[in-house]
């Protein structure tokens, strides 16, 4: 849905937001100097206060751990809120109306009655549930508490082909409603029934609490054992985490999450004090799962069945986590017993036999490592070289950093590679590309200081130079777009490289301190161009004189050159 945003929209609704306030209303700020104001940082624990709020760029950063960002970004990590959440929190608080590119026509049809209808229907399923004996013994003998039961919300839908429709669709419009939502299926002759019949129903919640599906479990056996509402709208598999919600109410801060496989696992750990446990939803783990998680949470701990589908299944998890591994996250995997469940083990072993195999659960570096070792004869020398290409594919799609050199220094002992030399990794920066030359100082220091002081694009008076060093692409995008909306602040700046890898860059030189007086920045500013331009000319010239070393140059290139070094000599 972000994309249908319109940017326009989204800087308009920046400029109108104090990002100061929006700040302070959650963490109260102290006034340092003009326009400048610190807390201890929300991101990380610490003593002293790191974390710093500029009124005149609406941007934050802290010192201690990086966090930084606009008003967009805050609210993301601070309410870990999605991108588009984000932007609805905004817009309703400066009281404007989102516009959608896509005409609304169009859109999928979201109404919030959407959420409500299937509360409704919860409830539905909650009285249902009071009322049939059966499934409640069934449930105890599941050793489900009524508490538990509670607190998750279980039902039961009855037997019977119409309970829902006939209760919720009374008109044309509920019952294409309910069916938009997953409630209902098609007859060929166009009428409708309802698709949970006779099943203990576990409502599935997103992560702001409200309900957007359900898992239905068959009473006994028969198949299939678990049905789920279908993907809708409001219900997207590949994102949502059962269990997330009681988590998170659960704990203040999440030290660590489990992903197990099961709603009954989840339900079953949580009621055994274990209330960090997920299941993703009859899919994989999704690198979107994973990114949620690691808004909540530093660590996530992989639980799989000890037989040879769990440790693929784990193989596959990993592989999704592989790209995601920045140094301060962790994953670990923990395998159970042959023929148990996360339910199953805490019911029969309980809950502090249960959490000492949370602990012992083994690190993503040392799964890798040992997945590969069974797959190679580490004692011979191709063995050890099919090893160590196996595990090098894997590595160098990491994220580099402590991590990356970390594995690396991991596959050297274990492939008895003395020399880790012979490993490094083939990053982007060592991959063979379009060489260009070095940047000037200059061009950082425009960029800085445009990045701290936007307006300074009004300055420009001439078309900039056109340079082919790394990172003038980003100068010339800055001023292109500075030019076309004067007034953005530093965070609405950032804002247009959200997700894109010099948004990082530019945020680190938004922060940088200059030690430029300020009646001295836009002379320094102007200054720093000027200096591009004459390296522009300089590279103009060493093309020339490059040209001339391999062939003649042309009558009208010897002219210019010699014009070029005449105007160079005057300029110096
Ligand atoms: N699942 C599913 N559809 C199925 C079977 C399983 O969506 N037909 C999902 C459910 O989320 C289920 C999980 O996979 O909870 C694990 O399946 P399984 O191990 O078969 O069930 P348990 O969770 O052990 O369920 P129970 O303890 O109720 O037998
Ligand atoms: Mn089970």
């Amino acid at each position: 849905m972000a994309n249908h945003i319109p940017r326009e929209f989204i800087q308009q609704l920046l400029s109108q937001i104090e990002l100061v306030d929006l700040i302070d209303a959650r963490v109260p700020l102290r006034k340092k100097s003009n326009n400048n104001y610190f807390a201890c940082c929300p991101f990380h624990t610490e003593k002293s206060a790191s974390f710093s709020v500029s009124q005149k760029k609406q941007f934050y950063y802290c010192f201690g751990c990086g966090a930084h960002g606009n008003a967009i970004d805050f609210l993301m990590q601070y309410d870990r809120l999605e991108f588009p959440e984000a932007i609805e929190v905004l817009a309703k608080q400066a009281g404007v109306e989102i516009p959608r590119q896509i005409p609304s026509m169009e859109s999928p049809k979201v109404s919030h009655n959407s959420y409500e209808l299937l509360a409704s229907i919860t409830q539905f399923y909650q009285q249902q549930l009071k009322q049939s004996q059966v499934v409640i013994d069934y449930l105890k003998q599941r050793g489900l508490s009524g508490e538990i039961a509670k607190e998750f919300g279980v039902g039961f839908a009855p037997s019977g082909w119409d309970h829902v429709l006939q209760t919720f669709g009374k008109t044309a419009q509920l019952k294409q409603q309910l069916y938009d939502i997953g409630m209902l299926i098609k007859k060929e002759d166009g009428g409708y029934y309802d698709r949970f019949r006779e099943r203990v129903m576990f409502p599935i919640h997103d992560r702001r609490g409200r309900i957007v599906g359900f898992g239905g479990r068959i009473i006994g056996k028969g198949e299939p054992k678990y049905l789920n509402s279908p993907e809708t709208p409001i219900f997207q598999k590949g994102h949502e985490l059962y269990g997330l919600c009681q988590a998170q109410q659960a704990n203040q801060h999440l030290k660590h999450v489990l992903i197990v496989e099961g709603y009954m696992d989840v339900i079953a750990l949580f009621q055994h004090g274990i209330t960090y446990a997920v299941a993703t939803l009859g899919t994989a783990t999704t690198t979107h799962h994973l990114q949620r998680l690691f808004r909540y949470t530093p660590e996530i701990v992989f639980c799989f069945d000890g037989d040879q589908a769990g440790r693929l299944a784990a193989w596959r998890a990993l592989l999704v986590t592989l790209p995601l591994m920045r140094d301060e996250i962790q994953v670990r995997f923990m395998f159970l017993p042959d023929g148990e469940d996360p339910d199953s083990l805490v019911r029969t072993e309980g809950s502090d036999h249960f959490i000492k195999r949370i602990q012992q659960a083994v690190t993503l570096s040392h799964f890798f490592f040992q997945s590969l070792a069974a797959q190679t004869d580490l004692s011979s020398m191709d063995g050890r070289a099919r090893f160590v290409k196996l595990a090098k594919e894997h590595i160098d799609q990491l994220p580099e950093g402590i991590f990356q050199q970390m594995m690396l220094e991991e596959l050297a002992k274990r492939a008895y590679i003395t020399d880790i030399k012979q490993l490094k990794p083939i990053t982007k920066s060592s991959q063979p590309r379009v060489q260009k030359a070095r940047s000037p100082s200059a061009l950082r220091l425009a960029i800085t200081l445009l990045a701290q002081q936007p307006t300074l694009a009004q300055h420009i008076q001439c078309a900039l130079p056109q340079l082919n060093v790394r990172g003038f692409d980003l100068l010339r995008e800055m001023v292109e777009l500075l030019q076309r909306y004067p007034d953005l602040t530093t965070g609405g700046l950032l804002e247009h490289w959200r997700d894109r890898e010099e948004g990082k860059t530019l945020a680190k030189l938004a922060q940088t301190e200059h030690m430029i007086p300020d009646d001295g920045i836009k002379n320094e500013f102007l200054g720093a161009i000027h200096r591009l331009r004459k390296f522009e000319q300089e590279q103009i010239i060493e093309q020339f004189i490059a040209k001339a070393n391999q062939t003649e140059l042309t009558t009208e290139e010897k002219h210019k050159l010699a014009e070029l070094i005449h105007h160079k000599n005057e300029a110096d």
